[in-house]
């Protein structure tokens, strides 16, 4: 291991970029000492470290979400999720994540087809859950369910707090690092849509460990079948034998969705 490089100076000059602020210190600190290893000077490291949370985090904005306005949007609309103006402002803004957005065109059929026999549902958790908590509107759930989320960044989940908070949703959006822990609540259904690729991506190997880590009856694991670009190369394919191996070595049993544009697995576990 490289010890010239100090790791608390590299989490310094990237949490003090204003892009990297909001982002969970944990991860930072995590990918920071991974990158550490890897360099030969503080610039190098910091500039390696910047560039890994850019592509676990920040890949996915075109831009910086204007928070501030859809705070202001969201104070506009009635209490009601399932008011037209509720949902045009949920659509709009699900346009702003590339996994929200590329799921938009199978949105009524793919939480349908999910949620279906294990009806009602009255608690989710949703795992590094991106704008994905703005589709609760169509998802097929109890009226009273309960919806923890949690992703990297900080000022994402505050959002997603005031959006629970106006629908007067029982909610709980967090700021969390999976690769080190998993909300450990007992829940009904767990949702790990399109992120265990990039969790890879910071660490591999590491999808073994999460998903046992998850409390959940019911476990739903997705993958993208295109690039962030919209290229395919093989990536369904690649994703479900790599994932199909991994869960009978855990001897679990799954359903498995192939949708336009994600590829889904539905999986029952004793908790
Ligand atoms: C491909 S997106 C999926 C978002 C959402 N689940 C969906 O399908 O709409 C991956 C998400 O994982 C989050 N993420 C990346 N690394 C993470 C980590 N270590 N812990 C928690 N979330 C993470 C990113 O911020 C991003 O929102």
């Amino acid at each position: 291991m490289n010890t010239v490089i100090d790791k608390d100076e590299v989490i310094r000059q990237v949490l003090e970029k204003k892009k990297y602020s909001h982002l969970d210190k944990d991860l930072v600190a995590f990918i920071a000492a991974e990158e550490i290893k890897k360099r030969a000077s503080l610039k190098e490291a910091v500039k390696s470290t910047a560039n890994k949370l850019h592509q676990v985090g920040w890949a996915y904005f075109a831009q910086q979400p204007d928070y501030t306005t859809h705070l202001h949007e969201l104070a506009a609309l009635p209490a009601d999720l399932h008011a037209d103006m509720s949902r045009q402002f949920c659509l709009q803004l699900m346009q702003e994540h590339a996994s929200t957005r590329e799921r938009l065109s199978i949105l009524d059929e793919f939480y349908t087809i999910l949620f279906s026999d294990i009806r009602p549902i009255t608690s989710i958790l949703d795992l590094a859950c991106g704008f994905n908590p703005l589709a609760l509107g169509w998802m097929p759930v109890a009226p009273d369910v309960r919806y923890n989320a949690c992703d990297i960044f900080d000022d994402m989940n505050a959002f997603l707090q005031s959006f629970f908070a106006h629908f007067h949703i029982q909610g709980k959006a967090e700021t969390c690092n999976l690769l080190s822990t998993i909300p450990q609540e007992k829940v009904q259904v767990a949702l790990l849509l399109k992120t265990l690729p990039c969790l890879e991506q910071a660490e591999k190997e590491s999808s073994r460990r999460i998903l046992t880590d998850i409390r959940a009856r019911t476990l739903i694991v997705s993958f993208p079948v295109h690039s962030i670009g919209g290229r395919e190369k093989g990536m369904r394919q690649h994703y479900a034998s790599q994932f199909e191996a991994l869960l009978a070595e855990l001897g679990w049993n799954y359903q498995k969705f192939l949708f336009a544009s994600e590829l889904a697995y539905r999986i029952e576990r004793e908790l």
